[in-house]
C-alpha cells in the first residue's frame, strides 16, 4: 500500500492504461466466449426469437413479466417504464431511467448491441472519464440478467419498442462520492461479475431447464435471497441463504428440508408464487409481495411448478446459525403473550391461524417469521403492509417500543408450534427503525 502511494503520477496513468487495457481484454475474452454459448446452457423457448412481431412482443411482454422490470422502472407518479424509482443502495440513492422508446430521456435510439450489452454486461453507451465504457451499478440486476439469452434480450426490446414512448425528466440519484463516479466499478466487475449463461446440468430435463432460467436468469431471486460480502456482491456459496432487504428478511429459500423450502409441498411453494399465498405458507409480504403481484402470478402455473421443481430439488441446501436467544427469553415471551393479546390477535387470531385466505395470513406454521433472523415481525409491525388483496395491516411504530416489538416477536416466533429461536432484541427493531424511517414512540 505504501509503495503504492509514493507511485509518481506518470506511473499512475500507466497503471490506469494497464486498468483499462486489462478491462478491454477482459470484454473482449468474454464477448468472444459469449459467442460459443453452450445451446445447452439455455430452455430450448431462448434459443430462437419468434420471426413474427406479434409473436416477438408478446413473447418479450412474458419476460418482461417474469423479469419483473416494471416496479423497478416505474418510480412513484411516473408512467410504467419512465423509472424514477429511488433505490437505498449502501452508497447513496440510485434512481432507475426511462427506458420507454423516448429518444432523448429514454432508450429510443439505442441500437440492439446498445441494449443487449446493457442488460449482457452492464455496461451502457456511452463513456466516463473519456475512456472507461458506461459501467451500470449492479442494482440493475444484470448480474442475473446477464444468464439471459440474446434471443430472449432482442424479445424484451420489441416489447418496449412496441409501448408508447414517454418523455420524462430524469430523477437525479444522490451516489455519494467516490462511488457516483462509474468507473470505480471497474474493480468489482473485475472480482465479482462473470457474463454469461448459467451452466445447466446436461442431464436437466426441459422443466428443471425452464425453472433454473425462471429462478436464476428472469426471477433474479437471488438478488434478493443470497446473502452479500461487504462489498454487496452475492457470496456464490451461499446462494438462496437468505438475506436482509429494506426493514425485512429474504428468508432461506434453499432445498434445505428444515431451514429452506425444501420441507413445503410443492402444492403449498406453487400456491405462494402464483396465487400470492395461502393460510398454510402466509402471503407474499414487502418486496416480495410485489415480486408475487407484478411477476410470479402473471406467468403461467406450470412456470411456477418448474421454479419449485428447482428451487425444492436442485439448489445446494443451506443450513444458517441464527443469533442466539435473547438473554431474558422466557420474561420477554410472556410480555409478548399479553401484547399479542391486546395488539394483534383481533386480525391474526389468538392461536395465530389468521382470518381466511387473501384477507389476514396466519403466523402459525409461517415460515417467513421463524426465519434465522426475526426482522419479518420487526419490520412489519414498524412499516405496516400493503394489503393481501382486502385490507392493510396497519404500522404499530408509535404505539409500541422497540422492547415491545422484540417480544411479541420472541412470542409468535415460538408460539403454537412455531420453532424460531426467540433472539428479538430491542436493539435490532431500533436498527430496523432506522432502515424503515420510522421513529419509536415518545412516552
Ligand atoms: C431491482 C431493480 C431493477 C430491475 C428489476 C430492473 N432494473 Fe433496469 N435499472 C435499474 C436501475 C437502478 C438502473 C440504473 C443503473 C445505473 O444508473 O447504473 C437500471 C438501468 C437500466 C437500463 C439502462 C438505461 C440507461 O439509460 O442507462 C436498462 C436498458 C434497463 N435498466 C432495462 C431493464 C430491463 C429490460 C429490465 C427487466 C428485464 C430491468 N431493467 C429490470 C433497476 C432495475
Ligand atoms: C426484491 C427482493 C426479492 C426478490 C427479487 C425475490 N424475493 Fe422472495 N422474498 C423476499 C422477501 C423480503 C421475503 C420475505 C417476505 C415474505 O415472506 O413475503 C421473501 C419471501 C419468499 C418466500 C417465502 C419464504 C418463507 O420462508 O416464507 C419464497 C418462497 C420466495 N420469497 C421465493 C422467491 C422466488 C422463487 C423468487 C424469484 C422468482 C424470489 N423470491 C425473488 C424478497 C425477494
Ligand atoms: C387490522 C388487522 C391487522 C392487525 C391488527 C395486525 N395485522 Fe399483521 N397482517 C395483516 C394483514 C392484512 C397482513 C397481510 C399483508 C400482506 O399480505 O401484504 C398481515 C401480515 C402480517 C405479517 C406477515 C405475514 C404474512 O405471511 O403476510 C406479520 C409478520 C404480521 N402481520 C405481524 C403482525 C403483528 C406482530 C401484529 C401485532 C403487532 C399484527 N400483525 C397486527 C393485518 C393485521
Amino acid at each position: 500500500m505504501i509503495r503504492l502511494l509514493k507511485i509518481k503520477p506518470f506511473s499512475r496513468l500507466m497503471l490506469a492504461s494497464a486498468a483499462f487495457v486489462l478491462l478491454l481484454g477482459s470484454v473482449i475474452f468474454v464477448r468472444g466466449a459469449a459467442a460459443n454459448d453452450d445451446s445447452a446452457d439455455y430452455p430450448a423457448a431462448s434459443l430462437s426469437a419468434p420471426t413474427d412481431q406479434t409473436a416477438l412482443i408478446a413473447r418479450g411482454k412474458y419476460l418482461v413479466a417474469a423479469a419483473d422490470c416494471a416496479p423497478c422502472h416505474t418510480g412513484p407518479n411516473h408512467a410504467p417504464f419512465t423509472g424514477g424509482l429511488v433505490m437505498n443502495t449502501p452508497f447513496g440513492g440510485l434512481a432507475s431511467p426511462n427506458i420507454t422508446a423516448d429518444p432523448t430521456t429514454g432508450i429510443g435510439n439505442w441500437t440492439d448491441k446498445q441494449f443487449y450489452d446493457a442488460i449482457h454486461y452492464g455496461i451502457a453507451p456511452g463513456h466516463d472519464w473519456l475512456v472507461f465504457p458506461r459501467f451500470l451499478y449492479p442494482a440493475m440486476p444484470y448480474t442475473s440478467y446477464t444468464k439471459l439469452s440474446y434471443a430472449d434480450v432482442m424479445a424484451i426490446k420489441a416489447y418496449l419498442d412496441s409501448l408508447a414512448p414517454v418523455q420524462v425528466a430524469p430523477t437525479p440519484s444522490s451516489m455519494m462520492f467516490p462511488f457516483n463516479q462509474r468507473p470505480v466499478l471497474l474493480g468489482w466487475r473485475m472480482l465479482f461479475f462473470h457474463a454469461g449463461p448459467m451452466h445447466m446440468n446436461p442431464a436437466w430435463n426441459d422443466q428443471m431447464k425452464n425453472g433454473a432460467y425462471l429462478t436464476e436468469a428472469l426471477g433474479h431471486c437471488q438478488e434478493c435471497h443470497t446473502p452479500r460480502n461487504f462489498l454487496s456482491a452475492m457470496i456464490p456459496s451461499k446462494a438462496f441463504a437468505g438475506a436482509p432487504i429494506d426493514a425485512f428478511y429474504a428468508p432461506n429459500i434453499s432445498s434445505d428440508k428444515t431451514q429452506g423450502v425444501g420441507g413445503w409441498s410443492s402444492a403449498d411453494l406453487v400456491a405462494y408464487l402464483h396465487d400470492e399465498g395461502n393460510l398454510v405458507k402466509g402471503s407474499p409480504y414487502a418486496s416480495m409481495g410485489e415480486m408475487t403481484h407484478h411477476s410470479t402470478s402473471q406467468i403461467p402455473v406450470s412456470d411456477d411448478q418448474d421454479i419449485a421443481l428447482y428451487l425444492q430439488t436442485a439448489t445446494a441446501p443451506q443450513q444458517v446459525t441464527p443469533p442466539p436467544a435473547a438473554a431474558d427469553a422466557t420474561a420477554s415471551i410472556a410480555r409478548g403473550a399479553k401484547l399479542y393479546a391486546s395488539t394483534c390477535a383481533a386480525c391474526h387470531g389468538a392461536q395465530g391461524a389468521g382470518m381466511g385466505p387473501q384477507m389476514v395470513p396466519n403466523l402459525a406454521g409461517n415460515d417467513s417469521v421463524t426465519a434465522a433472523y426475526p426482522d419479518n415481525i420487526i419490520g412489519a409491525t414498524l412499516a405496516g403492509l400493503d394489503p393481501w388483496t382486502a385490507i392493510p395491516m396497519p404500522s404499530f411504530a408509535a404505539q409500541l417500543s422497540d422492547q415491545d416489538i422484540a417480544d411479541i416477536a420472541n412470542y409468535v416466533r415460538t408460539s403454537w408450534g412455531n420453532t424460531g429461536v426467540p433472539n428479538a432484541t430491542p436493539d435490532m427493531v431500533a436498527a430496523l427503525r432506522k432502515r424503515a424511517g420510522v421513529a419509536e414512540k415518545t412516552n
